[in-house]
């Protein structure tokens, strides 16, 4: 309930949601979630919100959207996707999943230890445990629930957790529902990590350290070598999210063990198949006793249905075509080094080691006008606000396919300089 004091939620489109959120704590949830409803629609009547477009065709290179501004069906370049591989709208990916679909129907009803586990999952697990080196591997219905997973499951109290400060929400979210102890050290910060294990490390009895292979928002790679070798200097486990690694880095696109020349010495690889196996689901691939330990111990596994066998069809699809076709994952890198560079030569700094490309706004650009000015030059790129990132940090972040033409890019690349020099934008 509000506390007779508390003053009424007052808005705008620019200071609402900073003060919605300082005060949600204090006000009852109708009023902050009134608050929110009028902040978001105001947002919208103001052209400022380009959030839940509707897209009514396949996930391409071009999208096609109903225009909520105009009501018009328009076909817009994807700059927006995690589709890396540009395999969700592949025909053959397509054709396997279908046949799939027409043979086990459209879901198992079940988690995989009762009813849910099908041929096409437990030769997923294999292909999976091969791609990454791995003795066995799990897989789970989303990316954000095998992180769930894996701090739930196997941290205890008692012992020592170690996260990049940048890692992913869905640890951090893992972390609250564990209730374990957890500590974060500098993003890529080896000195910071060692310092930590020193201090912290022999009170413990195990101890786990998080990092991303490549960084989902600044496309930059973790030291992994190093820091492998700080686990093994203070007898810890290394988890690495391969999320934007996996069919993105090493010459067949087989992740961070490839790259590193490191396969099977990173104690868990985790990854998802929502981005470039452009489907949806999550794996953990490491020793068998321990991919054993979290099918009967990790609760989002248990209490959660199995994916369906279409989905699961059509990973192994795109599986097959990783290793029949590893040239998409050098045009992926084609594509991403032709941005950087073309970005470069705007007098643009940026740089990227995973599938997307960082474009941070300059504090005089509005993020919000600067999106509805991409998106009437035909192009759909993703704004990432505060508080999502720092408020200087506030950034598009450019998802490139291998399947982006030159043109595509050079269309990007022009509308940016269009949309940077427009005074619309200003702030
Ligand atoms: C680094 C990282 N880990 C985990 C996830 C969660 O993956 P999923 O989309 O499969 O839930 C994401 C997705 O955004 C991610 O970027």
């Amino acid at each position: 309930m509000n506390k007779p004091n508390d003053k009424p939620l007052k808005f705008d489109v620019r200071s609402g949601l900073r003060r919605i959120m300082s005060q949600a704590r204090r006000v009852d949830l109708k009023t902050r979630a009134t608050s929110f409803e009028e902040f978001w629609q105001a947002a919208v009547d103001a052209n400022e919100s380009l959030y839940f477009r509707e897209i009514i065709g396949p996930q391409g290179r071009e999208v096609t959207i109903r225009d909520s501004f105009t009501g018009e069906i328009r076909t817009m370049l994807m700059f927006g996707s995690n589709n890396y591989l540009g395999l969700a709208d592949n025909p053959y990916v397509r054709e396997k999943s279908i046949e799939a679909l027409k043979q086990y129907g459209t879901g198992l009803g079940g988690p995989p230890l009762l009813n849910g586990y099908t041929q096409l999952m437990r030769e997923l697990e294999e292909r999976i445990a091969a791609l990454k080196g791995a003795e066995a591997a799990i897989i789970y219905p989303t990316g954000y629930q095998t992180n769930l997973s894996l701090v739930t499951c196997l941290p205890e109290k008692g012992d020592l957790v170690l996260c990049d400060e940048a890692h992913h929400a869905s640890l951090f979210d893992g972390l609250k529902m564990a209730g374990v102890p957890h500590k974060t050290f500098k993003h890529n910060g080896l000195e910071d990590l060692e310092e930590q294990l020193i201090e912290f490390r022999s009170d413990a009895r195990d101890a786990f350290v998080f990092v991303e292979s490549v960084h989902s928002m600044n496309s930059d790679l973790a030291p992994i070598p190093e820091v492998a070798a700080l686990c093994r200097k203070y007898t810890s486990y290394l988890i690495v999210d391969d999320a934007h690694g996996t069919g993105i880095l090493g010459e067949r696109g087989r992740g961070v063990g490839e790259h590193f020349d490191m396969e099977g010495e990173i104690d868990i690889v985790m990854g998802t198949f929502s981005k470039a196996f452009a489907s949806v689901g999550g794996f953990a691939a490491g020793p068998s006793h321990l991919i054993a330990y979290l099918k009967f111990y990790s609760r989002p596994y248990m209490f959660s249905a199995a994916l369906p066998p279409s989905v699961l069809a059509g990973v192994h699809a795109c599986l097959d075509l990783l290793e029949k076709e590893p040239e998409r994952v050098q045009n992926l890198r084609d594509n991403v080094g032709y941005v950087v560079k073309g970005l470069e030569e705007q007098g643009i700094a940026t740089s990227s080691q995973g599938g997307c490309v960082p474009l941070l706004v300059p504090p005089e650009i509005n993020i919000r006008r600067a999106a509805f000015a991409f998106h009437e030059l035909g192009l759909f790129m993703n704004p990432i606000e505060w508080p999502a990132v720092p408020r200087e940090k506030q950034r598009f972040r450019i998802s490139l396919m291998a399947t982006h033409t030159r043109e595509d890019l050079d269309t990007l690349l022009e509308a940016i300089g269009r949309v940077w020099a427009l005074d619309a934008v200003r702030e």
